[in-house]
């Protein structure tokens, strides 16, 4: 396996190239599903290649997009470009550090296919809250906790291990431990939900 930069989330490599797509072939429902919206400044913290980071861009008014991994930004910069976005920022570094990594205050915080594998979830839950404007929203999306042998793609299990994924109930009670407060559970067919919380 490549080396990971140091402060990797686990079990949060970006997937081969193939089924992401499969998997998520409208990402623009999604995030309408979890609170998108125009006009909306939002943050796609953990972006990887952008898949969901050009949808956003196609909406809001601007979106930040923050990964550790600066090669799989590169990735993302140009899918963007070729979009024809440009309303987008591309920044380099853990998300931990988010207050730190942009300085501008967002409505939407949005997280897919990494919470899993943050170590302390209230800590991040913490930093996200620093960076989302009074009544602004942290968006996550998680897989489901089914056994991996279930969630197949293309005729093959994917995602996560399976003591790796999280139960709605165990995302609550990491976020809400962080400072903030659950609005809403929606349900993403086929293998994952969304957990929107908001900053009161
Ligand atoms: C499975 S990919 C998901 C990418 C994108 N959110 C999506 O759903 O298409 C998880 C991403 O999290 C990033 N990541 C892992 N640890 C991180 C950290 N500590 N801070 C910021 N990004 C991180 C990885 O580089 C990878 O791009």
């Amino acid at each position: 396996m490549a080396d990971r930069p140091l402060g990797f989330f686990e079990g949060t490599e970006m997937p081969t190239a193939g089924w992401w797509e499969a998997l998520w072939p409208d990402p623009a429902g999604v995030l309408a599903s979890v609170g998108l919206k125009p006009g909306m400044d939002v943050i796609d913290l953990c972006s990887g290649d952008g898949w969901f980071t050009l949808q956003i861009a196609k909406i809001a008014r601007h979106v930040a997009a923050i990964d550790i991994d600066a090669s799989l930004l590169e990735v993302a910069r140009h899918r963007l470009a070729e979009g024809g976005a440009t309303n987008c920022a591309f920044v380099a570094g853990d998300a931990y550090e988010l207050a730190r990594l942009w300085l501008y205050h967002v409505d939407l915080v949005f997280l897919a296919n990494a919470f899993h594998g943050v170590p302390d979830r209230p800590r991040l839950a913490r930093s996200v809250a620093q960076v989302l404007k009074p009544s602004g929203r942290f968006a996550i999306v998680n897989w489901y906790p089914r056994p991996r042998e279930e969630t197949t793609v293309l005729g093959e299990p994917r995602g996560p291990r399976t003591d790796l994924r999280l139960s709605p109930e165990q995302t609550i009670e990491a976020v809400e431990a962080g400072g903030l407060t659950l609005k809403e559970i929606v349900d993403l067919p086929p293998y994952h939900y969304g957990a929107v919380f908001e900053r009161t």
